[in-house]
């Protein structure tokens, strides 16, 4: 049988990573939302690669990451006017936006539906590679599947270990939680998934975007009916931490600080929101590092990016 096994190297030039991409290699690189597990859609085999080295169903399709107004072009049936409008405000940045697909995009990249997801990340690293191979590039999250995404190029490298030919060792990400989703094939724009683009900034540009109804989630975002985000440890969602009793086999994050921080296995105080998102996945592989049995996260408000953030944590805390 042949091996999937594959020599992980740990490299730092974004001419390589591109280079490698280009010639179908598969390739985990830095956005500012999480790392993402690259693999070029023109190239044999990188797209099944991507799969298999994460584990992914199949039914699960991916975003498309691109730099370039003609790559867009390339991939993309047509521009709708509230795409593009949301591409004038929101691009490059955290933003996956849904189209019609042109014909040869491959239904592995998406799952056979006839759409395709589109993201133009800000993140600069991210960029140069994309500018380097000059082809569009299938990135789901760089982590086995049903694992928290990773933020860090260490926390690729312990789930993609031998399973994908490069890691670009940059920074942590900035924004910590995976991209905002929008489909803009309807008549409106819809919501699929939040992300760090709220929902009152889509509707500042869009008024009537509308946000998908999680019953009926499963058949527009593929993606969204699979267990997602979750560490070992059990995640209790939890709005007055004074009634925890801290203890050393559990793991607690919250704003609103414990009175004793000290007797958690893991302790993790953030100043805000924005703070709490991009520690999020973090804390969760660190509670994992530490075999904690429960982590106590603390609830947030859902406006803004509180929607995204406790879409994550309610995600993680399903049995
Ligand atoms: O921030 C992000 O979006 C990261 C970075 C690497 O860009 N990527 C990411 O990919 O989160 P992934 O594969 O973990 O999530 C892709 C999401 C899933 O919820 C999937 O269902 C949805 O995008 N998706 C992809 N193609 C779609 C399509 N054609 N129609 C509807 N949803 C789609
Ligand atoms: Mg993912």
């Amino acid at each position: 049988m042949k091996s999937s096994f594959r020599d992980t190297r740990l490299i730092q030039d974004t001419r390589e990573a591109g280079e490698l991409l280009a010639r179908g290699m598969l390739v985990a690189f830095p956005t500012e939302t999480v790392y993402g597990l690259g693999g070029a859609i023109d190239q044999p085999g990188a797209v099944e690669g991507i799969f298999a080295a994460k584990g992914r169903p199949a039914d699960n399709p991916l975003i498309v990451h691109l730099v370039e107004r003609s790559v867009l072009e390339k991939v993309v049936l047509a521009i709708p006017p509230m795409a593009q409008e949301l591409m004038d405000q929101f691009w490059p940045g955290p933003l996956t936006l849904v189209f019609k697909k042109q014909a040869w995009v491959s239904s592995l990249v998406t799952a056979g539906l006839d759409s395709v997801a589109v993201r133009s990340p800000a993140n600069p690293i991210a960029r140069e590679i994309l500018l380097e191979c000059k082809c569009p590039v299938a990135a789901p999250s760089a982590n086995r599947s049903g694992r928290p995404s990773a933020t860090t190029w260490q926390s690729v490298l312990e789930d993609l270990n031998g399973k994908v030919d490069a890691i670009f060792q940059g920074e942590s990400c900035a924004v910590g939680i995976e991209s905002t989703v929008v489909d803009c094939t309807g008549s409106q724009p819809e919501l699929l998934r939040a992300g760090a683009v709220t929902l009152e900034q889509l509707r500042s540009i869009r008024p009537d975007t509308v946000v998908l109804k999680r019953t009926h989630a499963a058949v527009n975002s593929p993606g969204l009916r699979h267990k997602h985000y979750q560490p070992q440890a059990k995640v209790i969602l939890v709005n007055d931490l004074s009634r925890i009793e801290p203890k050393k086999d559990a793991g607690m994050i919250c704003m609103t600080p414990h009175a004793s921080a000290a007797g958690f296995g893991l302790y993790v105080q953030v100043s805000e929101m924005e703070r709490y998102a991009s520690q999020l996945y973090e804390f969760f592989r660190e509670a994992d590092r530490k075999q904690l049995a429960e982590i106590y996260c603390e609830g947030v408000p859902t406006s803004g990016l509180g929607a995204a953030l406790m879409d994550r944590l309610s995600r993680a805390a399903e049995s």
